[in-house]
C-alpha cells in the first residue's frame, strides 16, 4: 500500500519516506503492543481465576477491563513524551518557566494509591463499569496529542488474548513474577514472559502452531 501511495502532486513516496513509515510501524506499533501482550500473558499465567473468567465471558467487558489493568500496572512506555514549555505554566501549584521539559509519568500516576487503592495488585475489576480516567490512566499518553495507534493496539490485544486463553490453559514457567527489563524502547518482562501453554482440546497442528508463537 505504501509503495502504491501517491502524494498530492502524484509522486510516489521516496525511499526515505518509506523507510520512516516502516520504522514508525515497527518501533511505535509492533514493539509496544508485543511487549504489552507479553506482560498480559506473564500476569494471566499467575491468575487462573482471571483466565477462567475470560474464557467463560460472552461479551468483552471483563477482557477490556483486564487489558486496561495490564496497561495501568505495567505501562511499557513508563511516561508520555516530554513536553517543552513555551511560556510560564503552573501545574499543581508549581510554576515552570519557558524552556523546561515536562514529563508526565504514567507509571507514577497509575500507581498513586489515592487514585488506585492497593495499586500494585492486579485487579481487572477496577475497570468494570467505569472507563479509565483521561488524566489518571495515561499508558498512551494524554491530552490533545497522544498515541496514534491506541485503538488499534487495544483491538489487537483483545483478539490475541481472547484467542489464546480460549485455546490454551496458561501456567507460569517460574515461581516469581518477572522483573522489568529494558527491551529497545519498551519496558518488558525481563525473562521474556515464559509461559507454559497447554492445549485445552486437541486441535490441528497447524492452528496450534500459529497461536503458540503468540505467547
Ligand atoms: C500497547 C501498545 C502501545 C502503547 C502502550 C503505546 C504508547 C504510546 C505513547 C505513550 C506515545 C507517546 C504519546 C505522547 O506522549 O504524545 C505513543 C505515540 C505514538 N504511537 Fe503508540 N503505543 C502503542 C501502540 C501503537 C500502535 C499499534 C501504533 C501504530 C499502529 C502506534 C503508533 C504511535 C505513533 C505514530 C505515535 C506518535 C504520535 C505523535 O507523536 O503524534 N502506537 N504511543
Amino acid at each position: 500500500m505504501l509503495l502504491e501511495a501517491r502524494h498530492e502532486d502524484g509522486s510516489p513516496m521516496s525511499p526515505q519516506e518509506l523507510r520512516d513509515e516502516l520504522m514508525t510501524a515497527l518501533v511505535a506499533g509492533h514493539e509496544t503492543t508485543a511487549s504489552q501482550l507479553a506482560w498480559a500473558f506473564e500476569h494471566l499465567s499467575r491468575f487462573p481465576c482471571v483466565v477462567e473468567r475470560l474464557v467463560n465471558e460472552d461479551d468483552d467487558e471483563y477482557l477490556t477491563a483486564t487489558i486496561y489493568e495490564i496497561l495501568r500496572l505495567r505501562p511499557v512506555l513508563p511516561n508520555a513524551e516530554p513536553r517543552l514549555s513555551k511560556r510560564p505554566v503552573n501545574i499543581g501549584g508549581f510554576e515552570y518557566p519557558p524552556g523546561v521539559l515536562l514529563l508526565a509519568s504514567a507509571f507514577l500516576v497509575q500507581h498513586d494509591p489515592d487514585i488506585y487503592p492497593d495499586p500494585y495488585a492486579f485487579r481487572p475489576e477496577r475497570f468494570l463499569g467505569s472507563s479509565p480516567g483521561t488524566y489518571t490512566w495515561i499508558p498512551f499518553g494524554g491530552g490533545r496529542r497522544r498515541c496514534l495507534g491506541a485503538s488499534f493496539a487495544l483491538q489487537e490485544m483483545k483478539i490475541v488474548i481472547r484467542a489464546a486463553v480460549r485455546r490454551f490453559a496458561l501456567q507460569a514457567a517460574g515461581d516469581r513474577p518477572e522483573q522489568t527489563g529494558r527491551r529497545s524502547i519498551t519496558f518488558s518482562p525481563a525473562g521474556g514472559a515464559s509461559v507454559i501453554l497447554q492445549e485445552r482440546s486437541p486441535r490441528a497442528h497447524s492452528d496450534a502452531r500459529e497461536l503458540a508463537g503468540v505467547a
